[in-house]
């Protein structure tokens, strides 16, 4: 169904994130027919647009280039345009929020749009605090109506930082009103792995230490920090993708069946997965996180720069961009069964999947003579290809007993006619329509900064000698060890040779 009528007033909205992800994914709804009967979108920044220049310059050259409806722009777009508006205002200048709020409700007024407002802080954290406070005291929150608010990453750099952050937030929204976002949530494939578990006999009774040998994720780019040098050297891969995507991912993966699909239960289940990882002390860090930066390669056969001579990096940088872990989760499901996690930029791939590896059953019988038994294994594929299969052996055809490995394939996106919409419409519909499920609950936020902040502790006390990996391979040769001494290996490697 449609959402409720509703304004959602964008706070950065001429910047990257609003042109990549969100006027795309607003504007995909829009054609779906997924936006409120009544809906004001209101992008805020510094510049002096016009309404006009603002859909001509940013909002129309967003879609070209990133919607995948964009072909349908001359049926569409002047529909969307009349939902959209610009606001100029500095986010420091406390007269703009007082004209903004003026502004806000005649365009409520005059929409139909009953004081039901979401604003989504598409700016760096350190501005959310300024930005609660100027809608506080201009008296925009608490709205009329219901309220959100949306935040994207990095919630803070530590757990006390993200706690600042967070009571900024709590000082003007209830925790059920705070929208953080993780993108890979809204993906579909990460979306199907509850689905996977929980609706086939085929894996709920054997997804436990007694029948599953190992995880492995993986979530590789072949890009490297590309223009965002001045985010990134400060948070480094740990910060940018373990602490949150990856460890989510986690969740998904090992949390108990929830109650029920309420929000609360199923965020329930997610945290305590979270909270019954094995912590690491520096001796564990040291033994069981590798971490990498990447010097000089060749991607794709073009030669391409060290991560330290990238744009707005320092070139004596100890970031990290590449991390390989093995964790631990210590409740009577997963007790003993190591979680492998990959995760890195100018890697040979760009890939996002998730592989359970079975215990392989005794090796005897005539198995041992004809070839070397393959362990079964699950893969969940989340990109680019996105689908799932499942690896089983086979007898293959022939008067020998030969044993070879085959699959079983399905394909989602390779099927005709399946577009998956992308994250951000899912995510934006959700909070248009309030339900924070695929958002991250507090403290699911603070027990996956208290298994980072040791990591980065220990690295911190022991600088790196990086670069130690070439751009275009996968990592340092100390993650390739990391799963070789316990006897595996990297399975997308080993498939991809
Ligand atoms: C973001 C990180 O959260 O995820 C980026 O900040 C990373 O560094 C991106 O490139 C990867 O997302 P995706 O959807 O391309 O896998």
């Amino acid at each position: 169904g449609k959402p409720d009528n509703c304004v959602l007033v964008i706070f950065g909205g001429t910047g990257d994130l609003a042109r990549r992800k969100l006027y795309p994914a607003l504007y995909n709804l829009h054609v779906d027919g997924f936006l409120p009967d009544a809906v004001g979108i209101i992008a805020v920044g510094r510049r002096g647009f016009t309404r006009e220049s603002f859909h001509d310059e940013i909002v129309l050259p967003s879609l070209k280039k990133f919607s995948r409806r964009a072909s349908e722009l001359d049926a569409f777009f002047k529909d969307f345009a009349d939902r959209l508006y610009y606001f100029q205002a500095d986010i420091y200048d406390e007269e703009g929020y007082k004209r903004f709020k003026r502004f806000l409700t005649e365009l409520e007024d005059a929409t139909g749009c009953t004081g039901n407002r979401i604003f989504y802080l598409a700016v760096a954290p350190e501005h959310f605090g300024p930005v609660v406070r100027g809608l506080q005291d201009a008296e925009m929150i608490p709205a009329p109506g219901w309220q959100r608010v949306v935040i994207e990453k990095p919630f803070g750099y530590d757990l006390p930082s993200a706690a600042e952050l967070n009571r900024h937030l709590r000082a003007a929204f209830r925790e059920e009103e705070i929208y953080r976002i993780d993108h890979y949530l809204g993906k579909e494939m990460i979306q199907n792995i509850m689905v996977i578990r929980f609706a086939n006999t085929f894996f709920e009774p054997v997804w436990n230490n007694k029948y599953i040998d190992n995880v492995q994720i993986t979530s590789a780019e072949r890009v490297g920090v590309e223009d965002r040098g001045d985010y990134y050297d400060r948070a480094g891969a740990l910060r940018d993708m373990v602490q949150n995507h990856l460890l989510q991912l986690v969740t998904l993966v090992a949390m108990e069946p929830p109650a029920s699909l309420a929000t609360e239960d199923i965020h329930d289940e997610k945290v305590k997965v979270l909270r019954s990882l094995r912590p690491m002390d520096e001796g564990a860090v040291n033994r069981n996180v590798v971490r990498g930066q990447y010097g000089a390669g060749e991607i794709n056969g073009q030669k391409v720069l060290p991560y330290r001579k990238e744009k707005k990096v320092s070139p004596v940088s100890n970031t990290e961009t590449f991390v390989a872990l093995k964790l631990f989760i210590e409740n009577f499901r997963w007790v003993g069964v190591p979680f492998y996690l990959r995760t890195g930029k100018r890697l040979p791939a760009k890939v996002t999947e998730i592989i359970i590896q079975f215990k392989s059953l005794p090796d005897i019988l005539y198995f041992k003579e004809y070839g070397e038994l393959r362990p079964n294994l699950l893969v969940i594929r989340v990109q680019p290809l996105e689908g799932i299969y499942v690896q089983l052996n086979a007898k293959r055809p022939g008067n020998n007993n030969y044993i070879i490995p085959i699959r079983l394939d399905f394909c989602q996106n390779c099927e005709v006619g399946v577009n998956s919409p992308e994250a951000y419409e899912r995510l934006l519909y959700d909070v248009m329509r309030g339900d924070p499920t695929l958002f991250t609950r507090w403290d699911e936020v603070e027990a996956a900064w208290r298994f980072v902040d040791p990591i980065a502790a220990a690295w911190a006390a022991r600088p790196p000698l990086f670069p130690n990996y070439a751009a275009g391979q996968w990592g340092p040769p100390a993650a390739q060890e990391l799963v070789i001494r316990d006897g595996r290996y990297w399975w997308q490697e080993h498939e991809m040779q």
